[in-house]
This record gives structure tokens, sequence and C-alpha cells, in this order.
């Protein structure tokens, strides 16, 4: 192989020196280093753009995947981009709810909640943000009476909601109280609530209503102690906490701001 060094003529960039290389016959002249500088810088940016088209296509996937799960959860879209991190925490009362529901999620395990409160006070918030850090599912007890009529048809099918329910990993039972509920529904509810707790399987609860020691009303109908009675609310003392919201609705502070 010999080198011989020339002058070349570059189209673009004008004269330059080279070697020209001579292998097996051929004479394999040099490329002009300016248009090597413009390749070379070219491939860098069509190597960034693959980075970054593969880079949002791998969030893009990533979204879907999250949103399938979430699906399967019963989160609804409006919670879709919520968690601890959306909460605002604007009293001390719900920092201390948020602590208690950060808590919750750290260290589910044999733990029960209990939510009561008005509208808009951030409860499904909070319970769906447990949710995404621990896993289970979220259900209003319209949906659980929806599943059972469903399982009626089915040979057995009541027994496998049962299993189904009791072994979610953790079940977030919502708006009990919101409208009447038949006596075996009812049954159904406290039977799931209470294998659930001889598991040691976190279950929240919420709801609209409040305790009976905090209700001027005599014979009120609306008093949590009346729709899911006192051993439920025992278990949850010994397991967990009730967290009572007594917040502006959110939804009309959100349109004030
Ligand atoms: N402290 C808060 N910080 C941020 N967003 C909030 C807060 N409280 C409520 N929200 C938002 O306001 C809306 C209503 O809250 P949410 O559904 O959690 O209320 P809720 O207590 O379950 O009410 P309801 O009893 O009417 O079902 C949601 O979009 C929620 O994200
Ligand atoms: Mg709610
Ligand atoms: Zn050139
Ligand atoms: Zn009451």
């Amino acid at each position: 192989m010999t080198d011989l060094i020339t002058n070349f003529e570059c189209p673009e960039h004008g004269e330059y020196n080279g070697v020209t290389k001579i292998f097996c016959g051929l004479e394999l002249k040099p490329i002009c280093p300016e248009c090597q500088k413009e390749f070379d810088k070219k491939q860098l940016e069509i190597d960034k753009d693959d980075e970054a088209r593969r880079q949002v296509l791998r969030l893009e996937a990533e979204a879907r995947e999250r949103e399938r799960l979430y699906s399967e959860m019963n989160i609804g879209e409006k919670f879709w981009q919520e968690s601890f991190e959306t909460f605002k925490a604007y009293t001390s009362v719900l920092k201390k709810h948020l602590e208690t529901c950060m808590s919750f999620a750290n260290k589910p395990k044999g733990r029960m909640l209990l939510m009561l409160g008005g509208n808009g006070n951030g409860k499904n918030h909070l319970a769906v943000s447990i949710l995404k850090k621990t896993g289970g599912c979220i259900y209003s007890v319209f949906e659980i009476e929806l599943m059972l009529k469903k399982c009626y048809a089915v040979k057995e099918g009541e027994s496998e909601l049962y299993e189904r329910l009791c072994n979610i990993q953790t079940l977030v039972i919502n708006e009990i109280g919101k409208h009447k509920v038949g006596e075996w529904e009812l049954n159904f509810l406290s039977h799931i609530i209470n294998k659930r707790y001889e598991n040691l399987m976190p279950t929240i609860l919420i709801s609209n209503t409040h305790l009976k020691e905090n209700c001027p009303t005599k014979g009120c109908k609306d008093c949590f102690q009346r729709l899911l009675g006192n051993d439920v609310l025992s278990r949850i003392v010994e397991t967990g906490e009730i967290m009572q919201f007594n917040e502006k609705d959110y939804r009309y502070l959100k349109r004030e701001l």
C-alpha cells in the first residue's frame, strides 16, 4: 500500500489536502474534512432525533399501560393525573389526613380507614392516591350491587364475587349510605369487610355520613353506625383511623379561584 499526498477540490468547500490510499490497485480519494464534519454533525442530530422519538414512544406506551391499569382498578379518568403530590393540604386537618393516607399507603397490611364528610372534600382523591401506591380497586356500593345482580344469573356467581372482593389488594368501598341498600346486600358487604379484616386485607370505606356521637338528631338515619353497624366501626377503631372531613366543597372553591 502506497500513500500519495495530493491536492483535492471539494465543490462545496474548495481545496483541501489529503492522502490518496492505493489499496489493491484501487485509488481511494480522501473525503473533504469539512464534508466529514458536516456528515458527523448530521449523524449526531439523527441519533439525537431517534433517541427523542424513542423516548416519546416509550412514554406513550407507559401512559397507555397506566391507563389500562387504572381502568381495571375502576379509577375514573378524572383521577388519572391525581396523586398525593397534587393534593393541597390547605388546613391542618387536611394535612393530618394526607399524612394518615400516606402512612396507610406505605404500610397497608391489616389496616382500615373510614373517610367521612361532605361533598368535594378530597375523599376520593386521597383514596385513589392510596390505591395507586398499593394496588387494588374502588367500587361504589351501587356498583357492588350491580355486580351482585349480574351474579344471580350465574351459578355460584355470588360466592365468586365474594371471593374476588375479599382478595383485592386494597378495596375502597365508596358512597356508603348514598341510597338504601337491601338487607341481603348489606349483609354481603359486612361479610366482605369482616373477612378482609380477618385476613389483614386493607380496606377503605367512604361515606357522606357522620358518626352517631357527633349527631344532634335523635333517631337520625344518616349516622354511619346505622348503615354498617357497630361491629364494623369497632374493627376500624382497632386497626385504623376515622377521618372526618369538614372543609368547603373543593369543586366550588376551584370555581371561586
Ligand atoms: N385538597 C385538595 N387538593 C386538590 N384537589 C382537591 C382537594 N380536594 C378535592 N380536590 C379535587 O376536587 C374534586 C372533588 O374531590 P373528591 O371527588 O375527592 O371529593 P369527595 O370528598 O370524594 O366528594 P363527594 O363526597 O362529593 O364524592 C376532585 O377533582 C379532586 O381532585
Ligand atoms: Mg367521593
Ligand atoms: Zn467538502
Ligand atoms: Zn346522624
